[in-house]
């Protein structure tokens, strides 16, 4: 009797093991959905060593697009998680987040390196390239719908992402930063502070830093990201003047002519926020009033990035 009952109970788990192959993957994927996971084997060869999180929705389509969302000083991929609309937009549209979190002391990001400011040249932009090229490569993301966006230095990283990886990125939108450059340091400093730019000190000529950008990738020729730049006239952490310096940047890139925009529109996205658009590929939104940082407009990274 104990006997048959045994071999009873051995006969149903095969036949329910049979009926249910057990594949790791596809469990590792149900379990990391809709809640922040720290990716640790992704691609650090001469890259710096910058923690990868990731926020996969529940949420599934095909082919899903990648946004990165990079966070400001003193942040980490956590608070930005908790403090940023991507994972709610995340779930509405399907798509995966990326956040980065800042090895440095202070958690800025490094903006100032030769290594960071050239492709392929290590530090932690070559390290974010990484975690996307992962991202794609275990989701079966689609490369065409690869977006980066970031608040003060996250900010500045976004502008340095989309100057360094132009074959990565399809658009970029940047919460009060400085151009692409702008916080380079003569000294080697990494994630070091530049003052001169920080205080709107710096005035210089689209074509000085349009070469900038070109520099930072030499011989690329390919497409590059579309850009929108948002700034706050009562910034005093990173002056106004750094949204006109990102303007022009922006504008010598695409070869648009930075003292003539297409068109001006008073109150848009907000009341009080003036949009300057330069054609397709540039928007600077200039937010009367507003301090450090201006507070992100998911909905509008939304429609930017083409998910809506
Ligand atoms: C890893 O990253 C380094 C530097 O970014 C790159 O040279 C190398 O080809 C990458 N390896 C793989 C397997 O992708
Ligand atoms: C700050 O950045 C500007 C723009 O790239 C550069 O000209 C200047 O030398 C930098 N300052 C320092 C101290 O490195």
């Amino acid at each position: 009797m104990v006997r048959f009952s045994v071999s009873a109970t051995l006969a149903l788990l095969a036949t329910v093991v049979v009926a249910t192959p057990i594949d790791p993957v596809n469990i590792w994927k149900r379990q990391s959905r809709g809640s922040l996971q720290q990716v640790s084997n992704y691609n650090n060869t001469g890259s710096a060593n910058v923690p990868f999180y990731i926020y996969v929705p529940n949420k599934q389509v095909t082919s899903p697009g990648i946004v990165v969302a990079v966070h400001y000083c003193t942040g980490t991929a956590q608070a930005y998680f908790s403090g940023s609309p991507y994972r709610q937009l995340a779930e509405q549209y399907g798509f995966i987040v990326i956040y980065p979190s800042s090895p440095h002391s202070g958690t800025c990001w490094d903006v100032s390196s030769k290594a960071t400011l050239t492709h392929n040249g290590g530090g932690d932009s070559n390290a974010i390239a990484n975690m996307v090229k992962w991202t794609i490569g275990k989701y079966t993301a689609d490369p065409e719908k690869v977006f980066v966006t970031g608040t003060s230095s996250g900010a500045m990283m976004t502008n340095v992402l989309a100057a360094t990886y132009p074959d990565i990125f399809k658009a970029g939108t940047v919460y009060s930063g400085v151009p692409a450059g702008g916080f380079y340091s003569t000294s080697g400093g990494v994630a070091a502070w530049n003052s001169s730019s920080a205080n709107g000190q710096i005035n210089s000529t689209p074509a000085i830093w349009g070469g900038m950008v070109r520099s930072m990738y030499p011989g690329y020729e390919g497409e590059r990201p579309k850009m929108q730049i948002y700034h706050g006239t009562a910034d005093s952490t990173l002056r106004t003047q750094n949204y006109y310096e990102t303007c022009k940047q922006w504008a010598d890139v695409f070869g648009y002519d930075y003292n003539a925009p297409a068109t001006k529109t008073s109150n848009s996205p907000l009341s009080g926020y003036t949009r300057t658009t330069w054609g397709d590929k540039l928007q600077g939104i200039l937010a009367n009033n507003v301090g450090h940082s201006v507070p992100i407009q998911g909905n509008e990274d939304m429609k930017f990035f083409g998910f809506v």
